[in-house]
C-alpha cells in the first residue's frame, strides 16, 4: 500500500508547468476509435486513468503506444465492441466509449458504471441521446446492449448539462446521417477540446462551449496523414496547485495554463484574500496572510465553480478566518472528505448538500484516507498547511488525476514523500 507523508508548514514557492487535461484526453482517446488509422494525441499526462483507457482500447483491438506525453492510437485493427466489466468498474467515465463504438460497429456492450465515492453516476441522459439517434438499448444480465442499424441525426435536448452525455452524443453524431443538434449541452472547456479534435479529423461540429452544439454527420472521418492533436492544460490540476499555494501562504507561478478556464476559481480565491495575477498563459498566486472565509461557494456546471475543486477549496477554508458555506449541486455524495478534514481539527458541519466551515487557526496532522481523486488532493493540501505530520493513505485515488503529485509539490518546497509499504507478509 502507498501513502504520502507530509510535514506541514512550508510555504510553496517557485514555478510549475501544468500537465495536459485528463478530462480532455480521455474523451479524445475514445474519439480516436472513429478514425481508421493512427492518431497522435500530445500533452497527455501519465495517469492511472490514461493507462486504464489505453488498456480498454487495446482490449478492443486497437494498437496503442505512449511515449512521454504522446499517445498513439490506431483503431484500424479495432475488433470488439464489448467493454470488459473489470475495466468499466475501474473507470466509470469509460461509458463515453459507447458513442464511438456504436458509430463504428452499430453495436456496443457496456456495464452500468454504478455509484462511486462522489455519488450516483447515472447514465440516463447518455442512453436518451443515443436512442434519439436511432439506437435500441436493452439491459441483458447486468449488461447494457446497444444496437443501431443506422444512426440518424436528431434534435436532442438534455435536461442537465451532463459532460459525458454531451461527449457521447457528439461522438456518435459525427458518423450519423444528417444533422444533430444538442440543446442544453455541457459547456466545459474539455467539450470544446473534443470538438476541436473531431474537426481536426474532418468532422463538422460547431457550438461547443455554448449550450447548443450542432453536428453535421459524415460517412467517415478522414484525418490528414499523421494526424496530431495537443490537448488543453488541466484546469483542475492548475486550480489544485493555486489552492495549495494559498493554503501554505506561498507564492507560486503557474505556466502553460489557460486562465479563461479558471475564472470562477480565481474569483473565489480573490474573495478569500488570495492575490492572483494573470499574464497570458501564466498565473502568479500568493497569499501572504491568513485567508478570509468566503460567504458562499456553489458548485455548478461550467462556467460555475467546478465540483472537481470543491474539496480542495474546503481544505483551504478550513483554516480561513470566519465561516464559509460550500453548496455541492453537481454530485449527491461529494462530501466524504469532510470526515477526514475534521480528523485534522477542521470544524465542518454538513446539512444536506451544504457544508458549513468554521475556520480554525491551524489544522493538525493526522493519518487520513483518500476516498476519491479530488478528496485525496484536498487532504494533501490540508497536510501541507497543517501543524505536524500527515499521512494520506489510498494514494492510488490521487494518482488517477495527478502525475506524481509529490514530485510536483516537493519541487515547490513542500516536505512530502511517497512511502511504499512492502506487501504485508502472509501469516502462513
Ligand atoms: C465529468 O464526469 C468529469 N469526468 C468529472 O471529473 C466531473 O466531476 C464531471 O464531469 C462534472 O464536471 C470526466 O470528464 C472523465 P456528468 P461525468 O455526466 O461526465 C448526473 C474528476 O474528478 N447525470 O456531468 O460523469 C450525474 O449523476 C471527475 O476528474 C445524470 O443524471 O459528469 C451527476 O450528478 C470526477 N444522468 C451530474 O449529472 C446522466 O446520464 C454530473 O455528471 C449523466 C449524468
Amino acid at each position: 500500500m502507498e501513502k504520502l507523508l507530509i510535514d506541514g508548514g512550508y510555504p510553496l514557492a517557485g514555478k510549475v508547468r501544468v500537465h495536459g487535461a485528463k478530462n480532455a484526453a480521455l474523451p479524445i482517446m475514445a474519439a480516436s476509435l472513429l478514425i481508421d488509422g493512427p492518431v497522435v494525441i500530445r500533452n497527455v499526462p501519465d495517469l492511472l486513468d490514461i493507462r486504464t483507457m489505453l488498456s480498454i482500447l487495446r482490449e478492443l483491438g486497437c494498437r496503442t503506444e505512449m511515449e512521454k506525453d504522446a499517445v498513439t492510437v490506431n483503431a484500424g485493427s479495432l475488433k470488439s465492441f464489448e467493454i470488459p466489466e473489470t475495466l468499466m468498474s475501474r473507470m466509470r467515465s469509460s461509458i463515453f466509449l459507447m458513442g464511438p463504438l456504436l458509430a463504428k460497429f452499430g453495436e456496443v456492450h457496456v456495464y452500468p458504471p454504478g455509484g462511486c465515492a462522489i455519488g450516483e453516476r447515472k447514465i440516463d441522459l447518455h442512453l436518451q441521446g443515443l436512442r434519439a439517434l436511432g439506437a435500441e438499448i436493452e439491459q441483458k444480465g447486468g449488461k447494457i446492449v446497444c444496437r443501431a442499424k443506422k444512426l440518424v441525426g436528431a434534435d436532442i435536448a438534455l435536461d442537465y448539462p451532463s459532460v459525458g452525455a454531451t461527449e457521447n452524443i457528439m461522438m456518435a453524431a459525427v458518423l450519423a446521417e444528417g444533422r444533430t443538434t444538442i440543446v442544453g449541452a455541457a459547456r466545459e472547456p474539455e467539450i470544446q477540446d473534443l470538438q476541436n479534435f473531431l474537426n481536426a479529423m474532418g468532422a463538422r461540429v460547431v457550438g461547443a462551449g455554448t449550450d447548443t452544439i450542432t453536428v453535421d454527420g459524415l460517412k467517415r472521418l478522414n484525418p490528414g496523414a499523421g494526424a496530431v492533436y495537443a490537448v488543453i492544460p488541466d484546469r483542475i490540476v492548475a486550480g489544485t496547485l493555486m489552492i495549495a499555494a494559498a493554503a501554505t501562504r506561498g507564492d507560486i507561478e503557474l505556466e502553460g495554463v489557460t486562465p479563461g478556464h479558471l475564472t470562477s476559481v480565481v474569483h473565489a480565491l480573490r474573495l478569500a484574500g488570495v492575490q492572483v495575477e494573470i499574464e497570458n498563459d501564466r498565473m502568479q498566486v500568493r497569499c501572504p496572510s491568513r485567508p478570509i472565509a468566503v460567504e458562499r461557494i456553489v458548485t455548478a456546471p461550467h462556467p460555475g465553480f467546478p465540483t472537481d475543486l470543491q474539496a480542495q477549496m474546503m481544505a483551504l477554508l478550513a483554516s480561513a478566518d470566519g465561516v464559509s458555506i460550500i453548496k455541492e449541486t453537481v454530485f449527491n455524495g461529494r462530501f466524504r472528505h469532510v470526515h477526514e478534514l475534521c480528523r485534522m481539527g477542521a470544524d465542518i458541519r454538513v446539512d444536506g448538500s451544504s457544508a458549513f466551515i468554521r475556520g480554525v487557526p491551524r489544522l493538525h496532522g493526522a493519518t487520513v484516507e483518500a476516498t476519491d481523486l479530488r478528496a485525496g488532493a484536498a487532504l494533501v493540501i490540508a497536510g501541507l498547511a497543517a501543524d505536524g505530520r500527515t499521512s494520506v493513505e489510498q494514494v492510488h485515488h490521487i494518482d488517477r488525476g495527478y502525475d506524481r503529485i509529490e514530485r510536483v509539490l516537493a519541487g515547490l518546497g513542500a516536505k512530502i514523500q511517497r512511502y511504499v509499504q512492502a506487501a504485508e507478509s502472509l501469516n502462513v
